[in-house]
């Protein structure tokens, strides 16, 4: 099995200058939702291996529109292509949505650290999403049932507004026949034709055995959520250095020149964006510092 790059975050894409974007070709875009595209792009650096540790984003650049900040979405031991899933909400992201298989755009990095896959080997590991939060936590879910023998129980709660905003729906619902494995689901508003939970993520802990000193939870979303979710872990004995959290700040270097990012003493783009919540209990939900 090739060696992954978890917990080893590659950066800056291992060229001299990480300001430099390179050119990639667009492979395929996927519909997930009426507003979410999954896009592959060739991963380009010639030797055809891709290498990204999950948690980790791209500065994505649209020629003649912008540049913005996406996680990478895919398997990190898939060769050959960096997946990235895109809710489109502005000028840039609804270019990149609108991409045809053959265009090019434009990739700096991969950037950041990556989510704790080492250190939470041999622990149930208990990913909690909400919305587009499910797209950078799925590699770290792909990483999991690829060595699935590091890990104990694996537990999905994911959260997004109705049936029709869910992502990777065939993907999740695949993926709850595996062993060890709990995929639950829920949304804000269901309609008529919805048969499962109802309401804000956190009440999808009701369905959940926790065993607090064997669990690490991973956790992306809305802050907001994140608040509420880290509010039930503690209630539950999940210690604030076993909860990681993935911070999205507006960025525009990604490697820690601009400040754009800043988050109290850090940098969302080279500390985190994945952070415990030991070091991020005071920054979460402030923006403006
Ligand atoms: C580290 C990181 C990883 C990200 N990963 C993804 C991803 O995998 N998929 C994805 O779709 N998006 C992701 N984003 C968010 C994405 O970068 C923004 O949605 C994008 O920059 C908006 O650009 P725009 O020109 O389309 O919209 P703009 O015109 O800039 O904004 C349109 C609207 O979206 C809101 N908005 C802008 N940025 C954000 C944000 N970060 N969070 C919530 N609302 C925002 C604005 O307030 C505004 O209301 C990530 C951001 C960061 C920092
Ligand atoms: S985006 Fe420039 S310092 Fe983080």
């Amino acid at each position: 099995m090739r060696a992954s790059a978890v917990d080893a975050a590659p950066k800056g894409q291992d060229l001299a200058d990480p300001m430099l974007p390179r050119a990639a070709r667009v492979l395929q875009v996927d519909k997930e939702t009426h507003d979410t595209f999954t896009l592959s792009l060739e991963s380009g650096n010639g030797n055809g291996q891709t290498s990204f540790a999950p948690g980790q984003f791209s500065m994505l650049y649209v020629f003649g529109v912008g540049e913005l900040p996406i996680s990478i979405s895919g398997d990190p031991e898939e060769p050959g292509r960096l997946v990235y899933t895109v809710r489109s909400v502005g000028k840039a992201t609804n270019a990149l949505v609108t991409q045809t298989a053959g265009g090019t755009v434009g990739v700096r990095g991969p950037f950041g650290n990556s989510w704790p896959m080492t250190k939470a080997r041999g622990k149930d590991i208990v990913v909690i999403a909400g919305g587009i939060g499910l797209a950078p936590l799925r590699p770290a879910i792909y990483h999991i049932l690829r060595h699935r023998g590091d890990y104990k129980r694996l537990i999905v709660l994911y959260g997004a507004r109705t049936p029709r905003d869910m992502l990777y729906r065939k993907q999740l619902a695949a993926w709850a026949y595996l062993p060890d494995t709990q995929m639950l689901t829920t949304v804000d508003y269901g309609g008529l034709s919805w048969r499962g939970n109802v309401g804000v993520v956190t009440t999808l802990f009701r369905h959940v055995r926790l065993q607090p000193n064997k669990t690490v939870a991973l956790i992306c979303g809305p802050e907001i959520m994140m608040r509420y979710v880290v509010r039930e872990l503690e209630s539950r004995g999940v210690g604030p250095a076993d909860t990681y959290l993935s911070m999205e700040r507006n960025m525009k270097c990604a490697v820690g020149f601009c400040g754009h990012c800043q988050l109290g003493p850090y940098f969302a783009c080279k500390d985190g964006p994945v952070f415990p919540l030991s070091r991020m209990r005071d920054w979460i939900g402030k923006y403006e510092l």
